[in-house]
């Protein structure tokens, strides 16, 4: 046969292999999800708008003056003068420390394995120059600079994380979007010349890994031609075998479609999930964007993040942690300082997070404190312990745990030749006698990994690595 014949027929055979997704929810649901989504589990959520200038109240504050609610309405009312209108916050928008460098470096030692870069929020601002915003973007002004550029270049050239966007679909006070809802819906003068031009744009100028869509709750996925977006994602753009997507894109599709599933804000089931989902949850408890007015009591302790990180890696979740930068660009102190406690717990105890699967029991059936996860390593499959708190005497009961004389335990990042010894509880399950660590021993704070090898009950449950179909 001749090269261009085997050429042909090769490029033929590639392309009937390649299954081709339709514009439906059945279709696209069957999409695998891209294998590294599950297996890097951390990710870093960055709220940043137009909205991080007023920094009060949240990053609905357009939202929250307009629809009259006292605190805003008094916040302009008495700090601005009469005739301020929320686009006049644009020109304050300097992002003068905006150093996309610094960020994704931040973040990759926070132990971050992607990125999810608000795009546009609600208020409409485009944080990149879109073709498809005149006026309204952060080329045109404020910034005067392509804020989803600078970061996803440094994402690439700088870490070995994957980039990805945030994009609203709807925008609250977009006059074409008020004309398609005054019509019920039935005219798409806004998805068709808006919404999903931008998607498009994002895509093909920025290649992301993770398209994280919002904002799509007052109209079906029908009006939005989500399928006809995704089946071009997954079947012919540019980044079509490693995006991931989650579950935003009509009033009818969270928690049901999609790619993986976010479901509800800071979702924290507590079980074990059929299907990939994701955790998302801001730092500061009260709002994604950044406020002036935080005080330390509404920010995650470490402990509390730890807490989360268990709770949801247990359960087959994934990780997305948010912090909201100032107006000049800044991740403040309080927010630079959980991500890297967070980043040196993780460099322990990674083994346990990374990679890994839901086991049979995600909690512990006596022990509030512990949460199980497995792993496969060494030709053999590991099961891990996360225990939250230390235990008081020293022994650490573990009821979901059979007990057998023949398993190994160990602590991940402790090095030293203490032992760890177990009996069969009483009451069901194994009583661990912790070894008593001086605090130079103790490989991390806040959150202790126990590494179980040879266990008896090594079946695993739930969700396999590619968990939508
Ligand atoms: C941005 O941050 C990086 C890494 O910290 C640093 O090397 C670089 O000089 C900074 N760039 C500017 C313009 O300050
Ligand atoms: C979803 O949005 C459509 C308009 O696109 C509307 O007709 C329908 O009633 C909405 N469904 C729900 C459950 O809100
Ligand atoms: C933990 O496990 C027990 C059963 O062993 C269950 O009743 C409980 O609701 C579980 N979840 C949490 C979040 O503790």
């Amino acid at each position: 046969m001749n090269r261009f014949l085997v050429l042909v027929l090769g490029l033929l055979a590639v392309s009937a292999a390649r299954k081709r997704y339709e514009p439906n929810w059945e279709s696209l649901d069957k999409r695998p999800l891209p294998d590294w989504y599950d297996k890097q589990k951390i990710g870093i959520f960055i709220h940043w708008g137009v909205f991080s200038v007023p920094s009060f109240s949240s990053e609905w504050f357009w939202n929250c003056w307009n629809s009259g609610r006292k605190s805003c309405v008094d916040f302009i009312k008495n700090n601005y003068r009469p005739d301020w209108t929320y686009a006049d916050f644009a020109r304050d928008f300097t992002a003068e420390f905006y150093n996309a460098t610094e960020w994704a470096k931040l973040f990759e030692d926070a132990g971050a394995h992607y990125i999810v870069f608000v795009s546009k929020h609600h208020e409409g601002f485009c944080n990149w120059p879109s073709k498809y915003s005149f006026n309204w973007n952060s080329m045109a002004v404020g910034p005067k600079r392509d804020l989803v550029g600078e970061l996803a270049d440094a994402v690439r050239k700088h870490t070995k994380m994957h980039f990805g966007v945030y994009h609203s679909m709807f925008e609250w006070y977009n006059p074409l979007y008020e004309q398609d809802k005054a019509n019920g819906f039935r005219t798409r003068d806004f998805v068709t010349t808006k919404t999903l031009p931008e998607l498009y744009e994002l895509v093909n100028k920025y290649k992301p890994d993770v398209i994280w869509s919002d904002g799509e709750w007052q109209a079906s996925s029908e009006y939005w031609k989500s399928p006809e977006f995704i089946a071009w994602l997954y079947n012919d753009s540019p980044v079509r075998d490693t995006v991931v997507v989650n579950d935003r894109w009509g009033n009818e599709t969270r928690c049901k479609h999609g790619g993986f599933w976010d479901c509800s804000d800071a979702y924290d089931p507590g079980k074990l999930q059929g299907h990939k989902w994701e955790n998302n949850f801001p730092l500061d408890k009260s709002a994604w964007g950044y406020r002036r007015t935080m005080n330390l009591d509404s920010i995650h302790s470490i402990e509390s993040v730890l807490t989360l990180l268990a709770r949801t890696i247990s359960c087959g979740g994934n990780f997305l942690v948010n912090v909201g930068p100032t107006k000049s660009g800044k991740i403040i102190p309080i927010f630079e300082e959980r991500l890297r406690q967070f980043g040196s717990w993780m460099k322990v105890n990674g083994e346990a997070v990374y990679e890994t699967f839901p086991w049979k029991h995600q909690n512990d059936s006596l022990n509030k404190d512990a949460w199980y996860v497995a792993r496969k390593m060494d030709q053999q499959t590991n099961v891990y312990v996360f225990i939250l708190k230390w235990p008081a005497n020293g022994k650490l009961i573990l009821g979901s745990l059979s007990y057998t004389s023949r398993m190994s335990i160990s602590m991940l990042g402790y090095k030293g030749s203490k032992t760890f010894s177990w009996t069969r509880n009483p009451t069901g399950g194994v009583a661990v006698n912790m070894p008593a660590l001086s605090p130079t021993e103790i490989p991390c704070k806040w959150a202790w990994v126990l590494k179980l090898s040879n266990i008896e009950d090594d079946k695993f449950g739930g969700i396999k690595r590619i968990s939508n179909e």
